[in-house]
């Protein structure tokens, strides 16, 4: 039974940017209000507790610098998308964000990616969490229906569109967590989600190919707590998704909470933080 299957931590490699620019002076989701204090030193030493987490239980970490006027930059899930060494680039639905644009695809040439420049609006790991074999995929506020085709010509994995609803989960990252990274032939990778995040139809196709999934709660959901990485056992997630906790013990998982309160006040949390480098 799913319920007492051994875990296994799998090293990951990580691309993260240290927010050192870090503030909110715009808003584009509903966590934003550009009149409440940030603290940049704050996020920095927040950020800073989830990269050496991330180094101390084994896997790499590699950074990409920030831009000054460019704030959002610390959300690296949003740079791309990498698999078999090639790194699909991003294209903000708001262009507030074009700026990063560029500077994540300089990366990804530098660090030896084959590099597929989009044409399609689209938010990078934001909305593409690979499954197993398959990339699900988010649509409905930021990345565009036409990069789920896009991105499938580009790696010719299965995608599989699903769409979000609820304009405080505007990215499939923040309303669903793929827990096994890595997953034997055939086997499928367990998933955490919140429902009421997604429309009847993508509801309907999460129950029917992850029968094991973890449903969610609202309050886990509003902590941010689907927000979250995972090596296959550790699982970096919002120390306030309690529940969402306990849920993923009782399958085995050992949650590893880190809390990035400040970087929420950006809308985001240790999965935005967090590029996976499938080189
Ligand atoms: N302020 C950023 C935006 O609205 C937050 C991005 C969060 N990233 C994520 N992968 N969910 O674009």
């Amino acid at each position: 039974m799913a319920a007492t299957a051994p875990r296994v931590a799998h090293r990951r490699s990580y691309l993260m940017c240290r927010p050192d620019h870090f503030t909110v002076s715009y808003s584009i989701n509903p966590w934003m209000q550009p009149s409440t204090p940030t603290d940049t030193a704050r996020a920095v030493r927040q950020w800073q507790a989830l990269h050496d987490a991330y180094v101390e239980l084994g896997h790499e970490v590699q950074l990409i610098d920030q831009a000054p006027g460019l704030p959002d930059m610390v959300y690296t899930a949003n740079g791309g998308f990498t698999i078999d060494g090639i790194a699909y680039g991003p294209k903000f639905r708001f262009a507030e964000r074009a700026g990063e644009e560029e500077l994540f695809l300089d990366w990804f040439v530098a660090h030896g990616f084959d590099v597929a420049v989009p044409a399609e609006i689209n938010e990078g790991e934001g909305d593409f969490l690979l499954a197993g074999d398959t990339i699900l995929a988010g649509a409905g506020f930021r990345s565009s229906k036409a990069s789920h085709r896009e991105i499938g010509a580009t790696t010719g994995r299965e995608v599989v569109p699903l769409t979000l609803i609820d304009s405080r989960f505007y990215h499939l990252d923040t309303a669903l967590t793929v827990l096994d990274p890595v997953v034997e032939d055939g086997a499928t990778t367990t998933i955490a989600y919140l429902p009421t995040a997604f429309d009847d139809a993508s509801r309907a196709v999460l129950a029917e190919r992850f029968p094991d999934a973890i449903r969610v709660g609202a309050d886990d959901g509003d902590a941010f707590g689907l927000n979250a990485a995972s090596d296959g056992l550790h699982v970096f997630v919002s120390p306030r998704a309690r529940g969402f906790q306990a849920q993923l013990r009782e399958r085995g998982y050992q949650p590893v909470p880190i809390d990035l309160s400040e970087l929420l006040l950006g809308g985001g949390g240790v999965k935005c933080c967090t590029l996976e480098l499938r080189i």
